[in-house]
């Protein structure tokens, strides 16, 4: 419901009012609340990552943060093709344990050794990448034990650069070997989470 009034990740601030539905008590929510609220729910989906994870399309670095305060990770890497990032991932790459490394997606396969990865986590990402089945084939080869992907499935979105529905890209996984539990997430738009283990 929050989501559909503000988004709470918004710049602008806001305030409002809502009812519980089971015990009928009004809560006051503002920006800083809901963004707060729903950082933990995304997070709580990235535990128990260990050892060498690569933070795909990591942006900001909204997910590498999370690892590296709150899971025992040796080195994450940052991937992303924006320019922008390396400035807003300054402060990070100041920690010895994070690299950022600008490229595209594609080049995956050319920057990791086989098996380098111990996981991959990704937020809101495989829709813009084109060439799915090279994605596939690159990271299972890259990674070892798991990985963790949460993303939106819009159909009729111009800006998705595949439309691969969540069952769909459960099944490319499975087709490489992978153990896959997929849950569709009713509390992220449109959302979906992928957890995929060998
Ligand atoms: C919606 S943002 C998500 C950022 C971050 N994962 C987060 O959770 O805040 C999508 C990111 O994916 C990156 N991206 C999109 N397509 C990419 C590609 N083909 N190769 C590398 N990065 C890509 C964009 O530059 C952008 O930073």
């Amino acid at each position: 419901m929050l989501q559909k009034k503000h988004h709470p990740w918004d710049e602008t601030t806001f305030r409002l009012k809502i009812n519980c539905p089971q015990c009928g008590c009004e809560n006051d929510v503002d920006q800083k609340a809901a963004e707060d609220y729903y950082n933990q729910r995304i997070y709580s989906y990235f535990q128990t990552i260990h050892g060498t994870v690569l933070d795909l399309g990591c942006g900001g670095g909204f997910l590498s943060r999370f690892m590296l305060a709150n899971n025992p990770v040796t080195k994450v890497y940052g991937l992303d093709r924006g320019e922008e990032c390396a400035n807003e991932l300054a402060d990070l790459t100041k920690n010895g344990k994070f690299q950022f490394i600008q490229a595209d997606v594609s080049h995956l396969n050319n920057l990791f050794a086989e098996r380098r990865l111990d996981f991959l986590v990704s937020r809101d990402v495989f829709m813009f990448i084109s060439n799915t089945d090279r994605y596939f084939n690159d990271v299972t080869k890259l990674v070892n034990c798991g990985i963790r992907q949460m993303g939106w499935f819009m159909k009729d979105s111009r800006r998705m650069k595949n439309h691969l529905r969540p069952e769909q890209i459960a099944h490319e996984y499975r087709q490489r070997g992978w153990t896959v539990h997929l849950e569709s997430l009713d509390w992220y738009k449109s959302g979906y989470f992928i957890r995929a283990d060998r």
